[in-house]
C-alpha cells in the first residue's frame, strides 16, 4: 500500500501557494496543487516534477463546490489541506461597492471554507488544515473588504479547530506580512516600494519564508497546536514605535 502522505494546496500556481507546494513536496508529501489558472499551474509544476518531486495538478475554482469535489475525488485520502488561494484589490472604504466586497468574501472566505470542509470529511486522526489569513486582518487602510475577509478566515480557523478536535484534526492559520508574489507585484512599482518601506526590515517576505511556517504546522510533531494564527511578518503585527 502506498503510504506517501497527500497534501492539497490551493492557489498553488504561483506565489505563496506554489512555494508551499514545493516545500511540502520536499518534506515528502505527494502534493496535489490546485488552482483555477490551468496553464500557469501546469507550467509551474513542470520544473518540480523534473526535480523528482511528486506533484500533480488539479484545476479547480475553490468557490465552486462541484469543481473542488471533483478535483479531490482523484485521491481517496487527504492528510493535509492548505487553503492559500486568495485575491486582493485596493479600494477606499467610502468607495467600496457591494460587488467588490462580496467578491472578496466569496474567494477568500467561501474559497477557504469549501476545500477545508471537503478535506475534513476525508481526513482521519492526524489530519491538518492550514489556512492563509494575513497580517492585514489586524486592519489597514484602502482594503476594508480584504481586512474583513482575512479576519473571517481567522475566525473560521478557530471554529473549525474546535469542531474538529474530537477527530484529532488540527486547524491553524498562517498570517503572512507583505510578501513578494505576483499578487503584490501587480501593483505599480512605486506602490510596491512604498509598501516595502513600511516593513520592519524594509523589504517584503519571500514566499519561502511563509512556506516554512506552513511546513512546521503540517509536520507530525506539531499535532498539539490547533486553532492558532501564526503571524509571519517580521514583527510588524506587534505595532507601535519604540526607542
Ligand atoms: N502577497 C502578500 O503580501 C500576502 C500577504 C498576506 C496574505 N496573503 C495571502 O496569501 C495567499 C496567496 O497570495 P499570493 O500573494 O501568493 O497571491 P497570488 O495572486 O500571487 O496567487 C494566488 C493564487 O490563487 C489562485 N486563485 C485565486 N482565486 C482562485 C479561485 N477562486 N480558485 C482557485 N484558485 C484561485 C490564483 O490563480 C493564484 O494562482 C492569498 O490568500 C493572499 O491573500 C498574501
Amino acid at each position: 500500500m502506498n503510504k506517501t502522505p497527500i497534501a492539497f494546496v490551493t492557489g498553488a500556481a504561483q506565489g505563496i501557494g506554489l512555494a508551499i507546494a514545493k516545500r511540502l513536496a520536499h518534506d515528502g508529501f505527494h502534493v496535489v496543487a490546485m488552482d483555477r489558472q490551468a496553464d500557469v499551474l501546469h507550467a509551474a509544476l513542470q520544473p518540480l516534477t523534473q526535480q523528482g518531486l511528486v506533484v500533480s495538478a488539479a484545476v479547480a475554482d475553490v468557490c465552486d463546490r462541484d469543481s473542488v469535489h471533483q478535483a479531490m475525488q482523484t485521491h481517496p485520502r487527504v492528510d493535509v489541506m492548505v487553503c492559500a488561494a486568495g485575491i486582493y484589490n485596493d479600494a477606499r472604504f467610502l468607495d467600496l461597492t457591494e460587488l467588490a466586497f462580496t467578491q472578496m468574501l466569496q474567494v477568500n472566505v467561501v474559497g477557504t471554507f469549501i476545500p477545508a470542509q471537503e478535506a475534513a470529511r476525508r481526513m482521519v486522526a492526524g489530519g491538518r488544515i492550514v489556512t492563509i489569513s494575513s497580517r492585514g486582518a489586524l486592519g489597514g487602510t484602502r482594503f476594508a473588504h480584504y481586512v474583513a475577509s482575512k479576519s473571517a478566515v481567522i475566525g473560521l480557523t478557530r471554529a473549525m479547530a474546535m469542531e474538529l478536535r474530537d477527530k484529532e484534526i488540527a486547524v491553524n492559520s498562517v498570517a503572512p506580512g507583505f510578501t513578494d508574489t505576483p499578487m503584490t507585484r501587480s501593483a505599480p512599482p512605486e506602490m510596491f516600494a512604498q509598501w516595502e518601506a513600511l516593513e520592519p526590515r524594509g523589504k517584503a517576505a519571500s514566499p519561502d519564508e511563509i512556506a516554512h511556517a506552513v511546513s512546521f504546522l503540517a509536520s507530525p510533531q506539531t499535532h498539539f497546536i490547533t486553532g492558532q494564527t501564526l503571524f509571519v511578518d517580521g514583527g510588524k503585527s506587534l505595532g507601535g514605535l519604540s526607542i
